[in-house]
């Protein structure tokens, strides 16, 4: 509207953006492409890293509108995201803050890529309006975890007392104690708990106009998918057959978060995308 002040970001402006794991590769990904359209609140264990990131987009016109360095999982963090938010208006989250078998033990892979994405929703939860949005990060690794009854009845609680100690025991007696594979697996099971977290959430969110939904990313080239990489050889023989014939990049990640917030997307939630270049489609199919 003319005369009203600033009419072209009252136009081209979505909102903002909680974006975590922000100091990451797709955290950096999506904050590049997402950043034209939307103020950003930024968050990461790494401080530093945040911190130099933040700065970098400023400079280049980005509006970064909070930092929040520290664990997701802590209340602190939590209160900082929530309290950046404007009230009543509807918010975007990016979720990609993870940890993947290489860089901890199963609990502690537990901990972050399940019970602090149920902490990060339940913070989020009493500033929902409606035209709000999620993506979550999960993985295709998500779909190699097995269906068993009474894991995903532990999982459909990750806030309940004794969760974790629960669940590492569930999957100690399916391996046994200090297997090498431990981390392996709590990070598939994790991330099918996001998955589930995905449905299980939809229909509340959408009685407030919400909507929440996942990606399911294969092999991308981050410093996470690097690592994987390096120490996993399974992940290269993955990486060599998949359909798509290349490795996946950050952006590619950023490109399915930017259509799942979008108003274009306005009749899709409750269910996972998987952007893995084919690799679960040919593990399927095999
Ligand atoms: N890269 C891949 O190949 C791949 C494949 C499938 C799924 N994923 C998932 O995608 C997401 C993003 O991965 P990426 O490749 O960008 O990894 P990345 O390691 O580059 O980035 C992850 C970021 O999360 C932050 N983080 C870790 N633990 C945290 C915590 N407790 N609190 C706050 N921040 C924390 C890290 O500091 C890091 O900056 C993860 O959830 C990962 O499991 C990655």
């Amino acid at each position: 509207m003319a005369g009203a002040g600033r009419p072209d970001e009252e136009t081209i402006s979505m909102g903002k953006l909680i974006i975590t794991g922000a100091a990451g590769g797709m955290g950096r990904a999506c904050a590049r492409l997402l950043g034209a359209a939307h103020s950003l609140i930024l968050t990461d264990v790494a401080a530093g890293p945040l911190d130099a990131f933040a700065a970098e987009l400023r400079r280049e016109g980005i509006d970064v509108v909070g930092t929040f360095a520290g664990d997701l999982g802590d209340a602190g963090v939590l209160a900082g995201l929530t309290g950046a938010l404007d009230d009543g208006a509807p918010f975007a989250l990016v979720h990609t803050a993870g940890l993947s078998p290489s860089m901890a033990d199963a609990r502690t892979i537990m901990d972050v890529n399940l019970v602090a994405t149920a902490k990060l929703l339940a913070a989020l939860e009493p500033r929902l309006a409606p035209g709000s949005a999620a993506v979550l990060i999960a993985s295709m690794a998500g779909y190699s975890a097995p269906a068993i009854e009474a894991v995903d009845a532990l999982m459909a609680d990750p806030l309940a007392p004794g969760f974790l100690d629960a669940i590492t025991g569930a999957m100690e007696a399916m391996l046994g104690q200090a297997s090498p594979m431990a981390s392996g697996m709590s990070y598939a099971f994790s991330k099918r708990g996001v998955l589930r977290i995905v449905e299980r959430l939809a229909p509340g969110w959408g009685a407030r106009g919400g909507r929440i939904t996942s990606i399911s990313p294969g092999t991308i080239a981050t410093p996470m998918g690097q690592l994987e990489l390096d120490s996993n050889p399974q992940v290269g023989q993955i990486l060599r057959s998949t359909p798509a014939g290349r490795e996946g990049r950050a952006m590619d990640i950023a490109f399915a978060a930017r259509f799942l917030l979008g108003a274009e997307a306005s009749f899709i939630t409750g269910c996972d995308l998987r952007v893995d270049g084919g690799a679960m489609a040919l593990a399927h199919s095999a």
